[in-house]
């Protein structure tokens, strides 16, 4: 089974507006001629309606870092899933980030989840143990618990837009990232099997699923030759025009293009 590959940027609390959409035209004149990879930059949401201005018409796409479940309501510093209908393509949920300093659940991760996709959007549904888990041998039914979690509800012709996104916390922004092997077989074992269980093999197997942690042009190639792998959600190596396009180009060459 073919899956696109998707490279999507997480910008984090960087890019105030006027950058972001500077960076976002540079980048995508750099990436705009690539077809055979989806690409997408995640600005914060101050600078979403900016960034969506001006790549407007664009293949490279944009990503929400959240959306909130209701439609609108007392939720003082949320956005509403709707509110972001026509500038986002994508929101990140379930981010490692968001789990740990927002006390973000995995029941919330799920409400959010549904809520993006009643909106036309893409959820990336962000999931991942930590070192102590690792170590303790526990990443796999942690992990199989929280995508089970996130996609309670969810039909099967909604999966088609379900993009999943593994990320060993251990291994975000600190440079140490997952051997290619490791996380492609957490990938297999924790994500596309827990897949196959809940929807069976074609959804298991067109579902795409990325990997995130320290992904740079250096190590871009052999997360990508994984069969399991089908793109990178990038932290830092976002933030630089040169690495991140190097990052779609690498994508781009090893799909065939
Ligand atoms: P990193 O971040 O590439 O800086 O490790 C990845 C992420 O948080 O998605």
């Amino acid at each position: 089974m073919s899956r696109t590959p998707i490279v999507v940027g997480n910008w984090k609390m960087n890019k105030a507006p006027r950058e972001a959409i500077d960076f976002a035209q540079q980048l995508e004149a750099r990436v705009r001629n690539f077809d055979s990879v989806e690409t997408a930059v995640a600005p914060t949401s101050l600078a979403l309606s900016g960034v969506a201005d001006a790549l407007q018409g664009s293949p490279l796409k944009v990503a929400a870092q959240g959306a909130h479940w209701e439609a609108s309501g007392a939720f003082t510093g949320q956005v509403a899933a709707d509110m972001l209908r026509g500038l986002a393509d994508f929101v990140i949920l379930g981010h490692s980030e968001v789990r740990a300093y927002l006390a973000e659940t995995d029941a919330n991760v799920n409400r959010k989840a549904n809520a993006v996709l009643a909106a036309g959007m893409q959820p990336i549904i962000a999931v991942g143990e930590s070192l102590a888990q690792n170590e303790a041998g526990e990443t796999i039914p942690f992990v199989r618990g929280q995508v089970r979690a996130a996609l309670a509800g969810i039909s099967a012709a909604d999966m088609a837009r379900v993009v999943i996104a593994y990320e060993p916390i251990w291994a975000i922004g600190t440079g140490k990232s997952a051997t290619s092997q490791q996380a492609d077989s957490i990938i297999g074992a924790a994500v596309r099997d827990t897949l196959r269980g809940l929807y069976g093999d074609t959804i298991a197997e067109s579902t795409r699923i990325q990997y995130g942690g320290s992904v740079k042009p250096g190590n871009m190639a052999e997360f990508m030759a994984q069969p399991n792998i089908d793109g990178a959600l990038v932290g830092g190596a976002s933030l630089q025009v040169d690495d991140f396009a190097a990052l779609v180009e690498i994508a781009a060459e090893m799909n065939g293009e």
